[in-house]
C-alpha cells in the first residue's frame, strides 16, 4: 500500500485547503490511497486483451476497468489494482466512480421511464422536455446563449455547430431570406454549389507541435490538426488552418514573446481570411478550444481570444468556441472561456464530456429558420440530463467550482517545485482551475514518467508531443493532490 508523505504546501493556500481537507472520503468511501498489487497490465487484464482484440482492433485499450470497484478518484481494475485517476474517462468523469447521488438517480420510477423509452427527441419529446431543458443546461448556459441544441457526443456537436453557422451564414447572404430558389434546390442534389455552397470552417493548428482536436466525424476532423493519424485515408474539405499562439513559460517572464506570438497568430487568421475569400471558399466560422487540450494544453491569452471575436464579428463569420473538454468546471469556471472577459457572448459553445450529454449553445440568431436542418433521430439522451442535473446539484451544494480553484493551486504549486528539483526532466508546468499540464523533456522522458507514476499507483493522461495533462474529476480535493504530487516526485526520482 502506498503510504502518503506531507507536502509542503504554502500557508497562502493552506487556508482555502483546510476548508476542504475532509469530506470527500465520507461521500465517496474512497481507499486512503493507491494499491498496486500486479505489474499493469496484469495476466487478467491480459487475458481480456486477447480476447478482445479477436473481435475488434483495441489497440487504444489502456486497462480493463472494474467499475463496480472504481470508486470516487480510484480506478479499479481487472486485476485488483486501484490507481488515482488523474485522467478520468479522457476527461469526462464529473464527480468519479459512483458517486452516491448518481447511483440513486435511477431509484424513481418516472427516472426508469426515461431510461427506458428513448424518445426520437427532435420528433416526440416528452411533456417535461421544454422545462428539464431551462432547468438543467439553460441553468448554466453561457451568458447570452439562450439557444440550446443537445447531441449524443463531441464530435456531432461541433458538427452541428458548424451546420448551425453555415445556415445562418447562408441565411444572412440571402439578406434574410428563409426560401431557396429552384437552382439552390437542384445542384444540392449533386453536392454542387449554390445549393451546397463552397464555404470554410477555419481551425488552428499549434507551430512544430500538434494542432486542435474537434472530433473525428467528416466535418469536424477537417477542422482536426492534431495527429496525422485521426485524418489518413479520408477525404476532407480544403479549409484554412491558422497557427495558435506557442507560449513559454512561465508566462510572467515571457510577457512579451507571448504578446508576440499572439499577435501573429491574429495575423495569420486575418491573412486566411483574405486568401480563402479569393479562392472562392469563404470562411463562415472559426473554431478554437480555450485550451487546445489534445494538442498539448496549448495555452492563449484573454487579450488573444477578444481580438480574436472582433476579427470574426467583422469578417461576419461565426466564432464557435469548443468547450467539450473544458467546459463543466475544470478550470474552475462552469466555461472556461468566462476567464477572458469577452465584450460580447460567443455564437456558439459546443459541449460533451463532463457534461454527459454533447450539445451546443447558441446565440438566438443561430436558430435556423427550417425544421428539420440540425436534426438526428436521438439528438442526445434524456437520461443523461437527468445525470447531468444531479452533477450540477452536486457542483453546487458541495461548491466543487471553489474546489476546483483550491486544489488547482496546490497542485500547481507542488508542480513547479518538481519542475524546479528535476529542471532535466520536467517544465513548462501550465493551465487553470484544476485543467493542468507540464512538458517532459523529451517524448522518452514523458514515456518513462507515465510508466512509473502507473508503477506507482497514478493513472495519469498525455496530450502532445511531450505533455502530460491532469484531469481530475471536480471532486479532486487537495488531500487527492498531495498523493499525486508524492508520486510524481517518485516517479521522478526513479529515472536515472
Ligand atoms: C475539444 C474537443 N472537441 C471535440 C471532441 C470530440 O469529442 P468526442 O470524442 O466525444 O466525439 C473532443 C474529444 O476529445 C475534444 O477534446
Amino acid at each position: 500500500m502506498f503510504r502518503v508523505k506531507k507536502t509542503k504546501i504554502p500557508t497562502v493556500i493552506l487556508k482555502d485547503f483546510q476548508k476542504f481537507a475532509s469530506g470527500y472520503t465520507k461521500v465517496h468511501k474512497e481507499p486512503d490511497g493507491p494499491c498496486v498489487k500486479t505489474e499493469i497490465p496484469g495476466p487478467k487484464s491480459k487475458a481480456l486483451f486477447k480476447e478482445l482484440s479477436d473481435i475488434q482492433q483495441c489497440g487504444s485499450v489502456n486497462l480493463f476497468t472494474d467499475y463496480e470497484k472504481s470508486v470516487g478518484n480510484y480506478i479499479a481494475d481487472a486485476d485488483g489494482n486501484i490507481l488515482l485517476d488523474t485522467y478520468t474517462q479522457i476527461s469526462s468523469l464529473p464527480l468519479g466512480y459512483n458517486h452516491p447521488e448518481l447511483l440513486n438517480t435511477f431509484s424513481n420510477d418516472s427516472n426508469i421511464r426515461a431510461l427506458v423509452n428513448r424518445p426520437a427527441l427532435g420528433v416526440f419529446p416528452g411533456i417535461d422536455w421544454p422545462q428539464k431543458l431551462r432547468d438543467v443546461l439553460l441553468s448554466v448556459a453561457p451568458k447570452g446563449c439562450n439557444q440550446v441544441m443537445t447531441m449524443m457526443c463531441g464530435a456531432c456537436s461541433v458538427e452541428s455547430a458548424f451546420k448551425a453557422a453555415f445556415i445562418w451564414y447562408c441565411t444572412n447572404k440571402r439578406g434574410g431570406k428563409t426560401t431557396f430558389s429552384d437552382e439552390e434546390l437542384k445542384s444540392v442534389m449533386d453536392n454542387k454549389a449554390p445549393g451546397a455552397p463552397k464555404l470554410a470552417i477555419m481551425s488552428f493548428k499549434a507551430p512544430l507541435l500538434q494542432g486542435a482536436f474537434h472530433g473525428r466525424t467528416f466535418g469536424a476532423l477537417a477542422t482536426t490538426r492534431s495527429k496525422p493519424i485521426h485524418k489518413l485515408d479520408f477525404p476532407s474539405f480544403d479549409w484554412p488552418c491558422a497557427i495558435f499562439p506557442h507560449y513559454k513559460y512561465p508566462l510572467e517572464e515571457h510577457k512579451r514573446e507571448n504578446e508576440e506570438q499572439d499577435k501573429k497568430s491574429l495575423a495569420h487568421v486575418c491573412e486566411l481570411f483574405e486568401k480563402w475569400e479569393k479562392k472562392g471558399i469563404p470562411v463562415a466560422g472559426v473554431i478554437v478550444e480555450p485550451i487546445q487540450s489534445e494538442g498539448g494544453d496549448n495555452h492563449a491569452s484573454p487579450e488573444f481570444f477578444q481580438q480574436l471575436q472582433a476579427i470574426c464579428a467583422s469578417k461576419c463569420a461565426a466564432l464557435i468556441l469548443d468547450e467539450v473538454q473544458t467546459g463543466c468546471g475544470p478550470t474552475g469556471k462552469m466555461w472556461c472561456h468566462e476567464h477572458f472577459n469577452l465584450p460580447s457572448p460567443p455564437d456558439l459553445v459546443t459541449f460533451s464530456k463532463k457534461m454527459l450529454t454533447g450539445g451546443y449553445y447558441a446565440r438566438p440568431e443561430f436558430k435556423p429558420p427550417q425544421a428539420y436542418r440540425i436534426f438526428n433521430t436521438w439528438m442526445g439522451d434524456p437520461s443523461k440530463l437527468i445525470l447531468l442535473e444531479q452533477v450540477l446539484k452536486v457542483i453546487k451544494t458541495e461548491k466543487l467550482l471553489d474546489l476546483v480553484q483550491c486544489t488547482g493551486k496546490v497542485l500547481k504549486c507542488g508542480l513547479h517545485e518538481l519542475e524546479c528539483e528535476f529542471p532535466d526532466k520536467i517544465n513548462s508546468v501550465r493551465g487553470r482551475g484544476t485543467f493542468l499540464a507540464f512538458d517532459a523533456t523529451s517524448p522518452e522522458m514523458r514515456d518513462k514518467i507515465m510508466g512509473n507514476l502507473k508503477k506507482n499507483g497514478v493513472l495519469g493522461g498525455v496530450c502532445g508531443t511531450t505533455s502530460v495533462r491532469l484531469r481530475p474529476a471536480l471532486t479532486f480535493a487537495p488531500k487527492h493532490a498531495e498523493i499525486f504530487l508524492d508520486i510524481l516526485k517518485k516517479s521522478l526520482q526513479q529515472i536515472k
